[in-house]
């Protein structure tokens, strides 16, 4: 049985006193299941807005949540690439350092909306992965592309965000099919099956001293309790990214449920 990561973007849906909620009522959840025996491991990571970054981190370590099986982790969305300086509006790593485990780096919204840039977001990688956070590198290809189109962008993709980094610890890569985020319609699992091991292979072509072993690749976009075990139980899978169904607490506990009923993942 694999550990598997189930990560959960909260985007900007909650404001702060509705995250704070939501995770203590997740917190109490958990502690109610604290001794399933047949499912996998679990690291669990939140994504909170930022401003909830704080609050949410000392719930969770003033919780006394322990459970062999199951690891709770606060992650960050976004941050600047610069340690500090003069840019306005944004976040620094050194205020975000304390608080969490995790960073996403490249998620389609940033790059879509906020026009991030592959170079971009290596330096972020270069950053987080220095000051021993882990980096989520979320990738994906546009809709309506060719097999062909895909696999050049997601190259494009994975090359840029790691050129020139020593890659000693964790990296995560999130691939996450554009016309999938938000939409309801998920990504077949035989295609993100085969998308996930390209990424590898990718990898291991152009990184010969890579150790596959610390890579890890979660599948993102309209997971939901009734896909999610399809997804953990690919062989090029280890977790998920989940956006809307993870803000609201019943669609959580499903997910939750499902996972740890299953016991061959
Ligand atoms: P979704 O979002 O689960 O709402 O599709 C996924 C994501 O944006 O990472």
């Amino acid at each position: 049985m694999k550990d598997v990561y189930i990560y959960c973007n909260w985007k900007i849906y909650l404001d702060d006193e509705q995250s704070e909620s939501l995770f203590r009522s997740i917190l109490a959840d958990l502690q109610s299941v604290n001794h399933y025996e047949k499912g996998p491991n679990i690291n669990l990571t939140i994504f909170p807005a930022t401003s909830s970054l704080r609050s949410l981190s000392e719930i969770n370590s003033n919780s006394n949540f322990a459970n062999k099986k199951l690891k709770i982790s606060i992650g960050c969305q976004n941050i600047h690439y610069e340690k500090h300086g003069a840019f306005t509006g944004e976040t620094s790593i050194m205020s975000i350092q304390p608080y969490c485990t995790s960073v996403l780096v490249g998620h389609s919204e940033r790059r879509n909306v906020f026009g991030e840039k592959n170079a971009d977001l290596n330096k972020k990688t270069s950053l987080i992965i220095n000051n021993d956070l882990e980096p989520i590198i979320c990738i994906g290809e546009p809709e309506n592309v060719s097999k062909n189109d895909a696999e050049a962008y997601l190259r494009e993709q994975i090359l840029s965000s790691i050129a020139n980094i020593d890659i000693s610890n964790q990296v995560i890569f999130a691939y996450e099919p554009i016309g999938s985020i938000g939409t309801g319609f998920a990504t077949e699992t035989l295609d993100v099956n085969s998308k996930a091991e390209f990424i590898k292979d990718t990898l291991i072509q152009n990184f010969p001293d890579i150790d596959l072993r610390l890579i890890k690749i979660l599948y993102g976009g309209s997971v939901n309790s009734e896909n999610i075990t399809d997804y953990l139980s690919l062989s090029n899978i280890d977790g998920v990214l989940i956006g809307s169904s993870s803000v609201v607490l019943e669609k959580f506990q499903m997910i939750i449920d499902k996972i740890i009923s299953k016991s061959h993942i």
